[in-house]
């Protein structure tokens, strides 16, 4: 299908793969996905496996992505990683404020921001992930906590920084639980992320980001979510896991 921007389909690995199970995996797509021009495709495994994994995608057309990056440079932060180490393994894409990290590290919209920062200095690209929770989709008050997201964790990025930032649009609700939101909610709230960022930088802005799709994607629903005209990819989890089902989504989405 034509669409408006380059679609980008990237797989969360989250805390699954140890180096050799990442090694089979990435082997496997390398084969399977030799042939792709129409996506661009990334894995982001987890740090410990960057490196290897770096090393088996050279010259392939899967790029890397890691799920967590430091805001600060380096220096005496125990445990956290920064974006030059990140680059030593190729690493374009970094994942930050993913639900699961706002809900358990408890990262707000300010340190998000700052990170979102912090990659765009290393010349890395943040996909920065917003969505609400059910009680929040069913009270009514959708929009206000998307946008607040928004608006709190792009804080301080440059017009030309936000063209260069991904956005994950992903309903907590959606996670790991099988439930997709369907295609027009996607739609819909994909539009309001646009019309914010419209509003938050500008028209030219919003036109260019790349606004993806998460929560429960998989082979069945992949091409219908795709051919929205606001979903531009998809952050995929448990089925980014396998060969054969993450392969068979970007199949489908082409
Ligand atoms: P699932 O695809 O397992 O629902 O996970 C989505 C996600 O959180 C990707 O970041």
């Amino acid at each position: 299908m034509q669409k408006e921007r380059k679609l980008l389909i990237a797989g969360n690995w989250k805390m699954n793969k140890t180096v050799a199970e990442g090694l089979d995996l990435v082997n496997g797509l390398r084969r399977e996905l030799s042939g792709v021009k129409e996506v661009d495709i990334v894995v982001c495994p987890p740090f410990t496996a960057l490196s290897e994994v770096s090393k088996a995608i050279l010259d392939s057309n899967i790029r890397l992505g890691a799920q967590n990056m430091s805001e600060q440079t380096g220096g005496a932060y125990t445990g956290e990683i920064a974006a030059a180490m990140l680059k030593e393994f190729s690493v374009r894409f970094v994942i930050l404020g993913h639900s699961e990290r706002r809900q358990y590290q408890k990262e707000s919209d300010a340190l998000i921001a700052a990170k979102a920062l912090a990659t765009h200095a290393a010349s890395l690209k943040p996909i920065i992930c917003v969505g609400e929770t059910l009680a929040e989709r069913e009270s009514g008050v959708m929009e206000k906590i998307i946008g607040g997201q928004l608006k709190g964790s792009t804080a301080g990025l440059s017009k030309t920084q936000m063209e260069e930032t991904v956005i994950a649009y992903e309903p907590v609700w959606a996670i790991g639980t099988g439930k997709t939101a369907s295609t027009q909610q996607a739609q819909d709230v994909h539009a309001f992320i646009r019309r914010t960022l419209a509003h938050l930088f500008d028209d030219a802005v919003a036109k260019r980001v790349r606004i993806q799709y998460g929560g429960s994607v998989k082979p069945a629903n992949a091409r219908e979510l795709m051919s929205q005209p606001d979903v531009d990819g998809a952050l995929v989890g448990g089925a980014a896991l396998e060969v054969r089902s993450f392969t068979d989504i970007i199949k489908n989405s082409i």
